[in-house]
């Protein structure tokens, strides 16, 4: 549906609900408040009931009657058996995919053995919309090898997009690495992460993809784009829940030479000889260090089937929808009490969050959540990020979303607020 069809109001949002294809996947999430406009942008994924009862087996049954027998009852195997419901969701075959460690630790191991598989080149391709994370890991990288690298960051006309052909003049014979988020975390902006894998790999540079921001929102095919390396985080549209584990994605021709940085045991050939050298293990497993957080991952594990049912083409045309009739409820709605759109307005680069701006955004936001039933998140210096979930989020709650900030700026609601920020925004 074209932004041209959509109408204002709570019953055009119901019509668009009554024609939603997924409108019955929000009864697999736990909705403690109704009321409760969950838009975080998507910092953390709701939880899935089934998520519930698969805790309760997994710390009562698992942890705390079979205690230490839990490891050879498929504890040890999680790592690489949710990595493999992962890989389907990022369009990898067998054998590619594990859970470990954080989004940044993964982007820090899978950095420096780029680096080292490609010696004499001396520059790292990023861009400035990058999650600062990225950049501080890309920053430390440097310095550990002796500062022999130089960091080029792709700037942004709009602080919105990147242009294609800025980043492709950037990828030069020199350079080693190309190192960008999917989606972009602030904006959505979406890269056409074929083409600047291909574009990459012309001038012989490796690629890593940063997935957190498209995985389980955007359709993503690592083999079939070529794509050397990637990284992701599973707390947002994967429901892993609070702190849940990242995912790291090697190239099945490329694993055989690469080592990861840190060597540990979980990595080991058989950490269970407690051999005093180390021997990397076959494959992808050798990125895993050290003992992996199992309820996290068996919490995830549950939350990955949502996805897999519904499947990626439903979601993604889903998320479409729910990103254009909100950027239609900005232009119409909010644009007249002083919002611009922070996000691209061509879906085809666009991830499944669109982020509003506005110079009271941040007492604005405040009011939302302390006020007014509605969860977005806010980010510097005037965004207000909303997430949409095509697995949970219905257009009656994105029209609602909208009518409340609209009701914070007439009735000047913000102005109760400090502007100075939370510790966590
Ligand atoms: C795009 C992106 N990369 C990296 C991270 C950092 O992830 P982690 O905290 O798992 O290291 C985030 C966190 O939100 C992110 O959005």
């Amino acid at each position: 549906m074209e932004e041209l069809d959509f109408e204002p109001g709570p019953a055009f949002a119901r019509q668009l609900d009554a024609e939603d294809e997924l409108a019955s996947s929000r009864e697999a999430f736990v909705i403690a408040d109704p009321d409760l406009i969950y838009v975080d942008g998507n910092s953390l994924g709701r939880l899935p009931r089934r998520t519930v009862e698969r805790m309760r087996t997994a710390v009562e049954v698992e942890w705390g009657r079979d205690l230490i027998r839990g490891w050879n009852a498929g504890w040890y195997q999680a790592p690489a058996r949710v990595g493999e419901k992962i890989a389907q969701l990022v369009g990898a075959g067998p054998g590619q995919v594990v859970v470990s460690d954080s989004t940044s630790v993964n982007l820090f191991k899978l950095t420096m053995t780029a680096l080292a598989k490609r010696p004499g080149r001396a520059r790292i391709v990023s861009d400035v919309l990058n999650f600062p994370s990225d950049l501080y890991i890309l920053q430390g990288c440097t310095r550990l090898l002796g500062d022999r690298y130089h960091l080029h960051l792709v700037p942004s006309g709009d602080g919105i997009t990147v242009d294609q052909q800025t980043l492709f003049d950037a990828i030069d014979e020199q350079t080693a690495l190309v190192t960008l988020s999917h989606v972009t975390f602030k904006s959505g902006f979406l890269y056409d992460a074929a083409a600047v894998t291909e574009q990459a790999h012309e001038v012989g540079a490796l690629v890593l993809w940063d997935l957190s921001h498209s995985v389980g929102a955007v359709p993503v095919e690592l083999d079939r784009w070529g794509v050397d390396l990637a990284v992701g985080c599973t707390y947002k549209y994967l429901n892993g829940g609070p702190g849940a584990p990242a995912f790291l994605y090697v190239r099945r021709d490329l694993q055989e030479e690469a080592l990861s940085p840190i060597w540990g045991w979980f990595g080991q050939r058989s950490p269970f000889d407690f051999d005093l050298e180390y021997e990397p293990t076959e494959g992808v497993g050798r990125f895993l260090v050290g003992t992996p957080p199992i309820l996290s991952l068996l919490a995830m594990e549950s939350a990955l089937d949502l996805l897999l049912e519904a499947g990626l083409e439903r979601i993604r045309r889903k998320s479409v929808r729910l990103t254009s009739y909100l950027v239609y409820l900005v232009d119409t709605v909010l644009a007249p009490l002083g919002f611009a759109l922070g996000s691209p307005r061509d879906p085809a680069r666009r991830g499944s969050h669109v982020s509003i701006q506005h110079p009271e955004g941040y007492r604005i936001n405040r009011a939302l959540i302390e006020e007014m039933g509605v969860l977005p998140d806010f980010r510097e210096p005037d965004n207000i990020r909303l997430g949409l979930v095509p697995l949970y989020t219905s257009f009656a709650e994105v029209w609602e979303a909208v009518d409340r900030i609209r009701r914070v700026v007439e009735e000047e609601r913000y102005l109760r607020y400090p502007t100075e920020r939370l510790l966590v925004t």
